[in-house]
């Protein structure tokens, strides 16, 4: 694989890389869109990553369809599909895992505390064995990409980092591979969840400051569509994982919860 992306960047050739845990749809396939519109070549990477899973998690669960996942990414201009083994990535012996510091703590990280490390790690790994030029993530795991982006500045990975919009279902959903776990009462419920961030958002534009009062309102509309347990809410300053308890300046609304058998997360940015 790297000799394959060596080879095409000293022919001149602009290499991008999706790094991807599979079970695709649309939300990763807009990577790909968007790797392919900046690069010569595309590499999607598939690798459902143990170590980001904490125990009791979806790991075994996780959906897992290869073939599909291929026949997805060929007509989006992907050239190869890169799905190493668990024992290529983690050798007999394996014992590094990075630690991020404080970015990784709060919200995802105080919910799944190994999330994190597992997740910078296998990136790291990742960028290694695809030394790509660029590499294409996406906005809707907030956390994630300042977590990403703090590791490759702090470890001077070469590769230049693109943070790609979130991509929604009609009603508002934020695509994730676990929406196939919700049934269909479920799936409406989880609608809740990008509609009462747009509440907030419509409270703000109308002159509301105290995170307070958003957090409030946003819970009272989630718990008036039912069957929707929240982890967090939380608002905190754009490119930022700082709380801020009156916003003042370009904010992002945070919040993760429970909805039947499926964990969400979602996002919005919100004017302060
Ligand atoms: P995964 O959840 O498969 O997501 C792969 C990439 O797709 C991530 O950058 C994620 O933010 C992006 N993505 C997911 N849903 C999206 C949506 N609705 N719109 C736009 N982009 C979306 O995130 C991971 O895998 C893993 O943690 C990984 C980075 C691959 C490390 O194992």
């Amino acid at each position: 694989m790297r000799r394959l992306v060596f080879r095409a960047q000293h022919a001149g050739k602009r290499v991008g890389v999706v790094p991807t845990m599979g079970a695709l749809h649309a939300g990763h396939l807009s990577l790909v869109d968007a790797a392919r519109d900046d690069c010569d070549l595309v590499v999607t990477t598939i690798f459902v990553n143990p170590t980001q899973f904490g125990s009791g998690e979806d790991f075994e669960s996780y959906p897992r369809d290869l073939a599909a996942d291929a026949d997805l990414l060929a007509p989006h201009g992907c050239d190869y599909l890169f799905a190493p083994t668990s024992s290529e990535v983690y050798p007999d012996g394996y014992a590094t895992t990075l630690d991020v510091g404080p970015v990784a703590h709060p919200f995802e990280g105080k919910h799944r505390p190994e999330h994190f490390a597992g997740v910078a790690t296998v990136v790291l790994k990742l960028l290694h064995m695809v030394p790509a030029d660029v590499a294409c993530f996406g906005k809707k795991d907030y956390q994630q990409t300042l977590v990403v982006q703090r590791m490759v500045t702090d470890l001077n990975v070469p590769t230049a980092l693109r943070i790609c919009p979130t991509i929604r279902e009609a009603d508002g959903l934020a695509m994730s591979s676990r929406n196939a776990y919700l049934t269909s009462t479920e799936r409406h419920q989880a609608a809740g969840l990008h509609a009462s961030l747009q509440l907030a958002k419509k409270m703000t534009g109308a002159g509301e400051r105290d995170a307070g009062v958003l957090t409030q309102a946003v819970k009272a509309h989630l718990e008036r569509l039912g069957g929707i347990q929240v982890d967090y809410l939380a608002f905190v300053r754009a490119g930022t994982i700082d709380e801020v308890a009156m916003l003042d300046g370009p904010t992002v609304a945070l919040l993760a919860a429970h909805v039947g058998k499926a964990r969400l997360i979602d996002n919005l940015e919100i004017e302060g």
